[in-house]
């Protein structure tokens, strides 16, 4: 396994060192121009926060909560159709979460069944997108709810734009003979990914496994994608209807205007996730960050506010909670320590959130995270973006 890394970006070099190039591009994502993607962490970028140099506090309490979890800090992982990075997937992601205290978002993309997922890791939230009939999302909600998932995420922003300036790569219906001979020269210069996979005795297969109907195989992850596209997307009172049949801890992701937080809020949900996809789906969406005071001053009293997108570093959740949101949820920089170093990756960079979070929170002179407030952060002017509320 690899050596411990300091920061997100040094995992990131591993990543892309190790991984196939389309393994790698398919983690990078993004979409279109990229102006969301660049936007997500270039936003963090340009908040300051402003420090006291004595008083401070000895100690520092991270703990909190996220849809009814205990979890040791305020950073939980979101979920992603993980598929091909490393031979154990969500579950070395998992593992890795529940060493460090903090709880597991899993994609209904995921290349692990959820039982295995939950197994790993109890703190098992399971992420769902509006697709297929009304039926089949009461079974697989039951079956979420039989493998034990403790919470669901309600992900709707996906619009389906799939071109990106800078080349999407080209993944294989199925990874089979012809498709690995095809991916062959990549993949020989990636000895490592391979060997990693060759000792788990399988290939990634690309299929959808917590998609599978009772007593039919799991349907690939085209397939799946394909089923979604067809399915009409939701109404608000198709979320309210999801969020009754699920009837426990709910979180709606993707949230990005005050509008639609309220009606997310009317529609009965636990939690929000300030979202626009890691900049994978509307590009031209401004980062997160920079709705989040207008959102969580709006619901911020009614229901979890939590923010996701451009987290790369302890000093962005200390921004992020500062401003209104009771946690976040990190994509790419778990994906980039799984690349990296499996397990022991994830945990890496876990710690150097929590890391980064503790100095912060003793620079500022706080002893909590529940003591921050936006005063200890810069925003600068013409920072903040206002969505969906008339303007007189
Ligand atoms: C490769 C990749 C796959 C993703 N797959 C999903 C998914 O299946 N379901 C989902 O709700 N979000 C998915 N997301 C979005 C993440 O949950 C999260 O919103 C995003 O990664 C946060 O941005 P960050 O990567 O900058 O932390 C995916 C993101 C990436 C990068």
């Amino acid at each position: 396994m690899g050596q411990w890394f300091e920061t997100v970006s040094e995992a990131q070099r591993r990543a892309k060192k190790r991984l196939p190039s389309s393994v790698y591009s398919a983690l990078l994502a993004g979409s279109e121009r990229g102006v969301s993607y660049d936007d997500n962490t270039r936003a963090f970028g340009e908040l300051g926060l402003a420090p006291h140099v004595a008083g401070l506090s000895a100690k520092r309490d991270l703990a909190t909560s996220v849809l009814g979890q205990e979890i040791s800090m305020p950073v939980v992982i979101s979920p992603t159709g993980v598929q091909a990075v490393h031979p154990d997937g969500e579950v070395a992601v998992a593992r890795a979460a529940a060493a460090r205290g903090t709880a597991m978002g899993l994609s209904s993309f995921a290349s692990k069944p959820l039982s295995d997922v939950v197994a790993a890791n109890p703190q098992t939230f399971f992420q769902t997108y509006w697709m297929g009939d009304r039926d089949s999302m009461l079974r697989r909600m039951d079956r979420a709810r039989e493998a034990g998932a403790v919470g669901l995420i309600a992900t709707l922003d996906w619009s389906f734009s799939h071109g990106r300036d800078w080349g999407s790569p080209k993944i294989p219906e199925k990874l089979d003979v012809k498709a690995m001979a095809r991916f062959a020269p990549e993949v020989l210069r990636r000895p490592r990914w391979l060997a990693d996979f060759a000792r788990s005795g399988r290939l990634p297969d690309l299929t959808t496994p917590n998609l599978a109907e009772p007593g039919s195989q799991a349907p690939t992850f085209f397939g799946a994608y394909g089923e979604w596209m067809m399915t009409p997307p939701p109404t608000w009172e198709d979320v309210a209807w999801l969020r009754e049949e699920w009837g426990g801890p709910f979180m709606l992701k993707g949230i990005c205007r005050v509008d639609d937080a309220h009606r997310a809020r009317d529609a009965g949900v636990t939690a929000i996730s300030v979202s626009n996809h890691g900049g994978n789906n509307l590009d031209s969406t401004p980062a997160p960050i920079r709705v989040l005071p207008s959102i969580a001053s709006a619901v911020g009293d009614d229901v979890e506010v939590l923010l996701d997108s451009g987290i790369r570093r302890g000093s962005d959740v200390v921004k992020a909670v500062a401003l209104g949101a009771r946690a976040v949820m990190i994509g790419r920089a778990y994906l980039w320590g799984l690349a990296a170093g499996g397990q022991p990756g994830v945990e890496n960079v876990l710690d150097i959130l929590r890391g980064g979070i503790d100095s912060a929170l003793l620079g500022l002179g706080h002893s909590s995270i529940h003591d921050l407030t936006p005063d200890d952060v810069v925003v600068p002017d013409g920072f903040t973006r206002t969505l969906g509320v008339a303007r007189s």
